[in-house]
This record gives structure tokens, C-alpha cells and sequence, in this order.
């Protein structure tokens, strides 16, 4: 398989007012602090952490919808930074998006074929009227939204409807690269799964690459070949799958693995332990040396002025 993302030492800061009157100085939130992955055609790469761990920010500096502080995105070997104005607008069409909130991230005025032709006029804007129908037809055809539904508005359906009208919208641009940002957080269990099996049977038609985050292992675990931990903005492990799940190296890994609810709502309840002890630090003054050190159950002074260096298993 060919790399058709690479993702080189990227970092995401945000210079935040500083407090006071007198000579205010300004503080900087580390989002993103060096983040380097592969991603492959047609591979999905889970991105894990809790919430305020840069997985947001990441995917945003990928797609160029936030300034990048330092580092480099290559896109099918082209390097994206110092592209002109017109190039990067054909890789940025190669590259689309899914959000959490499928309702929110969808126009209320527009009806279902406006909002999936939207991307088509704005990226193929010489595409004649009947072509761009007969596109927008068809990919409603393949996220499974019936040729009936085509005049109604997002209101008039459900959560995993919007969302499927949402990677509708994402994909009738055939792109190489889709980033799904917690996309079923925000949906029932059972309605979950049934957007995952479409993402899963997309992908296989289109040679998808996938970047799928979410703050939930269990979710996941479901879709990814290759899964990526995060924690204040730094990875702190990469692997595949089924290593990671069967062998993590890192105790924020293993914790968030305790963190997965039993299916047996018996056992569940009778937890006697709470696997992520604290909240998550402020990323505006992360802890020195190893950021978990105040929340680790293996911490030791050692861990106050250094960090591990991350596992990263790198297939073949
Ligand atoms: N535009 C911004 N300005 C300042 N801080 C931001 C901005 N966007 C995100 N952040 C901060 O960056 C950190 C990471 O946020 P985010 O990427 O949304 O995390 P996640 O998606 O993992 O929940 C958080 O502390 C958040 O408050
Ligand atoms: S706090 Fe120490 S033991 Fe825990 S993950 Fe960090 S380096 Fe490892
Ligand atoms: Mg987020």
C-alpha cells in the first residue's frame, strides 16, 4: 500500500491574551506538540484521547482549517505548506470532513440535494445541472438515503440520517483522504454501528483513507487497522489494532481500555475501580517530564523530569 498521508512533527499552538494590566504576557496553549503519523491508501488510523487532547485541532491543521505552528503535511507526496492559492484548493478537495453534531454541521434552509451539491459547486463549479444531479443521486444511493428524500431538509430526519447526509456531502467529491471527527458520538448505540458498517463498506468502494477520532476506544476499535493515543497533545503510543488492545504499552492506554464499559450492565455497575484518576491537566501548563505523571499509578520521581519515549509500531 502507498502512503498517501504524512504528517511530520505538526504543531498547533494558540497564543491565548495574557492576565492583568500591567505588561499582560501572553500565554501559549500547546494544542498540537508534535505529531507525526503515515496514514495509507485505503487504511483507517484511529486517533484516540480524552477530550481537550488536541484530536480536533490535529485534524484541523491536516485539513489546513487552522494555522500550523511548525511541522509539514504531505498529501500524496506533495508537501501542503507552500503550495499556491489554486493548487492547495484541488488538494483540499481531496481531502473532506465529517463532524460530531450530524445535525448542526448541516444548513437548515438548504434541502438534502443542495447541501450535498454544495461541495460541487464550489470545487466543479463547470459541472452542467444534470451531471451534478445525477451525482448527487448517486452517492445518496450509496450512503443508503432513498431518491424520495432528495427535497426534504435536515430537520425532517434522524440523528443517523443527518450524518448519513453529512458523509454524503463529505464524499460526492471522491476524496482520498476522509476525516471522521467523532462522528457517532452524538448517536445511539445501534444507530453507532450502522454508521460504522457504512463507513466500513465505503471505504472498501472507495479506497478511502480514514482518520477516525473519537474520545471512546470501544468506537474505535470497530473501524481502524492502526490506532493512535493522545494525551495534551502528544502521541504517546501508536499500533495496530490488535496489538494495542491486546498489549498496550502505556498506562494512559491501558486506562482508557479499562474505561470501556462492560456490555453486562451487572458487572459494569460493580466496578470497584475508576480507571482515569484526576481530570486532565491544563495544556496551557502541562506537568514537566512525563505529562500522565499526575494521573499514572506507576509514577515515580523519575517520571517529574523525564518521559518515555513513545511506542510506535510502524507496519511493513
Ligand atoms: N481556537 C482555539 N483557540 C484557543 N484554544 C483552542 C482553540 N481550539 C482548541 N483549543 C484548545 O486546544 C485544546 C485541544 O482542543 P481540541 O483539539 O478541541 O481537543 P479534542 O478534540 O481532543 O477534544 C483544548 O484545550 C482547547 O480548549
Ligand atoms: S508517569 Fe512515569 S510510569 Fe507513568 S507513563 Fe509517565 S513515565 Fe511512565
Ligand atoms: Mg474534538
Amino acid at each position: 500500500m502507498t502512503t498517501l498521508l504524512h504528517v511530520d512533527d505538526l504543531k498547533v499552538h494558540f497564543r491565548l491574551p495574557g492576565e492583568g494590566v500591567l505588561r499582560p504576557k501572553a500565554k501559549i496553549l500547546r494544542a498540537v506538540d508534535g505529531i507525526s503519523f503515515n496514514l495509507k491508501a485505503g487504511e483507517t488510523l484511529g486517533i484516540v484521547g480524552e477530550s481537550g487532547c488536541g484530536k480536533s485541532t490535529l485534524a484541523r491543521g491536516i485539513l489546513g482549517l487552522v494555522s500550523i505552528t511548525a511541522g509539514n503535511v504531505w498529501l500524496a507526496g506533495t508537501e501542503l505548506g507552500h503550495l499556491d492559492m489554486r493548487s492547495l484548493r484541488s488538494y483540499r478537495k481531496n481531502m473532506q470532513i465529517v463532524f460530531q453534531d450530524p445535525l448542526a454541521s448541516l444548513d437548515p434552509r438548504m434541502t438534502v440535494s443542495e447541501i450535498i451539491a454544495e461541495p460541487l459547486q464550489v470545487f466543479e463549479p463547470r459541472l452542467g445541472k444534470e451531471a451534478r444531479r445525477k451525482k448527487v443521486q448517486s452517492i445518496m444511493e450509496q450512503v443508503g438515503l432513498l431518491p424520495n428524500q432528495i427535497n426534504r431538509y435536515p430537520h425532517e430526519f434522524s440523528g443517523g440520517q443527518c450524518q448519513r447526509i453529512g458523509i454524503a456531502r463529505a464524499l460526492v467529491l471522491k476524496p482520498s483522504l476522509l476525516v471522521c471527527d467523532e462522528p457517532v458520538s452524538a448517536l445511539d448505540v445501534s444507530i453507532q454501528a450502522q454508521i460504522i458498517n457504512l463507513l466500513l463498506d465505503l471505504q472498501e468502494e472507495m479506497n478511502l483513507s480514514m482518520l477516525f477520532i473519537a474520545h471512546d476506544l470501544s468506537v474505535v476499535k470497530q473501524i481502524s487497522h492502526r490506532v493512535m493515543v493522545m494525551y495534551l497533545g502528544k502521541m504517546v503510543e501508536t499500533a495496530s489494532r490488535d496489538e494495542l488492545y491486546r498489549n498496550p504499552s502505556h498506562p494512559y492506554t491501558r486506562a482508557l481500555i479499562d474505561a470501556i464499559p462492560i456490555p453486562d450492565p451487572v458487572i459494569e455497575r460493580n466496578k470497584h475501580f475508576s480507571p482515569l484518576q484526576g481530570d486532565l491537566p491544563s495544556p496551557l501548563s502541562p506537568p514537566s517530564g512525563c505529562s500522565f505523571r499526575t494521573r499514572c499509578p506507576r509514577a515515580t520521581d523519575v517520571c517529574a523530569t523525564e518521559a518515555p519515549v513513545p511506542r510506535e509500531i510502524i507496519p511493513e
